[in-house]
């Protein structure tokens, strides 16, 4: 019995080892690694979570810690409506909050015609805020004029 159990448990400790170093492999082989810059707060812990989620699709995050993150907020066009806790410049754009890495991949794949792409507040269930919940959210793109579409719904 506790033989079998001890299997199945290597067997799965041998598949998650497997996919984290493919997965590893896949994040340093992508050579050109897209540059994220991202602004936060030194006491911000969910923007620690998000860039994390980031690190592990591939992305290369550069982190500045400022105490008060609205002026980059402001200089960057994101409208005050739309704020979150942290604001990322990444390939000519601005992300603000907790966006899905998959939008970011899709909005560089994509380039259209707008400032950026932005998660409003603090949802639970976005990435970094990796909180159980159903509440769904949705990925806003804002333009230099302050429309905002919906994006991507999650
Ligand atoms: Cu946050
Ligand atoms: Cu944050």
């Amino acid at each position: 019995m506790g033989t079998k159990k001890a299997l199945v448990a290597g067997a799965w400790v041998a598949g998650s080892v497997a996919a984290a170093a493919l997965a590893i492999f896949f994040a340093a082989g992508s050579a050109a690694a897209v540059e994220v810059t991202v602004y936060k707060s030194p006491t911000c812990g969910c923007c620690e979570a998000w860039i994390a989620h980031m690190e592990r699709n591939g992305f290369s995050v550069k982190t500045n810690d400022v105490n008060d993150v609205m002026p980059v907020k402001t200089r960057n066009g994101v409208p005050t409506r739309l704020t979150s806790c942290h604001t990322a410049l990444v390939g000519g754009y601005v992300v603000e909050g907790h966006v899905p890495a998959q939008d970011i991949q899709r909005l560089l794949q994509e380039r259209p015609e707008i400032m950026g792409l932005a998660v409003p507040g603090m949802v639970l269930g976005s990435p970094g805020m990796d909180i159980p919940s159903k509440d769904r959210y949705q990925v806003l793109s804002f333009d230099k004029d302050g429309n905002t579409a919906v994006y991507a719904n999650h």
